[in-house]
């Protein structure tokens, strides 16, 4: 991450958080390391509102931001030790940590609570994620209670308690041209994934065997992990929305539901491709595919500049409406399907949600009671999908028939990007993709 790291973007949008609190004092940790099992933990990830307004992603660390007349931009991390980064490697401590990313003053993790304690004086509120973490509202409260007890020196608490995620979620929400390049190589990457992912399945093969292709294609090509856990899905699989077990083998006849994305830098890419395990689709296969695709491409013509978040989720809505009542699956009118919201039978979820450093990423999707108008630098998904399991009042034709297509989008000023175009997606791509090789 080092190579890409530019201090004064960050700074910059401390500066605008700090504007914004106008008076007060922030405290914001990064996230936690949870321990697997004795002595292992799980692979480290910090937090990223704390990684938004820092790019620091060693673990117990702490900013603090003070807004009013004499605005301040702190670190708390841990020190240097010699010893422990033998076992654990190297951190920056806080001396270089401040020089290096552009802080106003560093100090030992260890101190966090005495300087805060001096700090949160006369500060008029406390902003934190509040309700996030019950261990940080505990002791945030604790410190606050030692303020207050200076109170006979003339030193106030803080006596407003704010979320912080209030203004910096809805900082996150609109990208800039820097996020916007990270996550095209998060995409693209992803996208090379899926295709690599289409053309190593056969019959025969473990769902894992493909999720290991999807891993392999991330970390050769830029990124260190993928954004979720991958879902691998054949057969009955792909009608369980988060399936993640991937550990059954891949059946000739069955679709594979691929739902994976990398990591890069922290910003999320977020693919799903179906594709037949053989490499040709079956004829209701194929029937149900082009429908979700179709309800993918409405959405997706409709994400622009001052359209409203949920009019790509109704435009997608009505094609799988008429496509259930072609398939015989729903009765009535388009118009009633809708109403009677009997297509949340085989589409029970909506159809995208923010992306970004988190792959359900952070901002609100309603502004009062009205759903909120698409800006130039959101991203979402466009994921639309039918999921049909065994029943008896289905025909067997359709049986266990999981299909979803997602795509990540940013709006622009003329409309939207398509950021995750690289992954085949056309019934036409996919099949020529998975053509047999030719053997000589
Ligand atoms: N991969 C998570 C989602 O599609 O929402
Ligand atoms: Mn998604
Ligand atoms: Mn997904």
């Amino acid at each position: 991450m080092m190579p890409m790291f530019d201090p004064a973007q960050y700074a910059s949008r401390r500066a605008r958080l700090i504007g914004q609190m106008r008076r007060g004092i922030a405290v914001i940790p990064t996230a936690p390391e949870i321990a697997r099992n004795g002595g292992t933990h799980y692979p480290y990830r910090f937090d990223s509102h704390f990684f938004y307004l820092t790019g620091f992603e060693e673990p117990e660390a702490v900013l603090v931001l003070v807004a009013g007349d004499a605005p301040q931009a702190i670190l708390f991390c841990r020190e240097k030790n010699p010893e422990r980064e033998v076992w654990d490697g190297f951190r920056f401590g806080p001396e270089a940590a401040r020089e290096i990313f552009g802080f106003d003053a560093a100090y030992p993790i260890a101190q966090l609570d005495e300087k805060l304690v001096e700090l949160m004086g006369d500060q008029p509120a406390l902003f934190h994620p509040v309700g996030r973490d019950a261990s940080w509202d505990t002791r945030l409260l604790g410190l606050r209670g030692r303020v207050q007890e200076k109170i006979r020196s003339g030193i106030a608490a803080p006596d407003e308690i704010r979320d912080v995620r209030v203004a910096l979620d809805e900082m996150r929400l609109i990208k800039d041209d820097g996020e916007l390049a990270t996550m095209r190589r998060a995409a693209a990457t992803s996208a090379n994934a899926h295709a690599r992912a289409m053309r190593a399945t056969r019959p025969g093969r473990m769902e894992y065997e493909i999720e290991a292709e999807l891993l392999h294609e991330f970390c050769t090509s830029g990124a260190r992990s993928p954004a979720y856990p991958s879902i691998v899905a054949g057969g009955s699989n792909g009608c369980v929305l988060h399936y993640v077990g991937n550990s059954a083998p891949l059946k000739d006849g069955d679709l594979l539901l691929v739902d994976a994305g990398c990591e890069v830098e922290g910003y999320a890419a977020d693919i799903t491709r179906t594709f037949p395990v053989s490499g040709k689709f079956g004829a209701a296969q194929r029937e149900v595919y082009e429908m979700v695709l179709a309800a993918q491409a409405a959405a997706i013509s409709v994400a622009r500049p001052g359209a409203r978040w949920n009019d790509p989720h109704d435009a997608a809505l009505r094609v799988i409406a008429q496509g259930l009542l072609d398939l015989k699956l729903c009765d009535g009118s388009v118009d009633g399907v809708l109403e009677s919201e009997s297509y949340k039978r085989y589409y029970m979820h909506r159809t995208g949600h923010w992306l970004g450093l988190d792959v359900h990423d952070v901002g609100a999707y309603k502004t009062g009671s009205a759903w909120r108008a698409l800006q130039p630098g959101m991203t979402f998904t466009v994921e639309p999908g039918c999921y049909i399991r065994a029943a008896d009042d289905v025909p067997q034709a359709l049986w266990n028939i999981g299909v979803r297509i997602e795509d990540d989008v940013a709006i622009t000023p003329g409309g939207c990007e398509v950021l995750t175009g690289g992954a085949p997606k056309t019934v036409a791509a996919i099949e020529e993709l998975m053509k047999p090789a030719l053997t000589t």
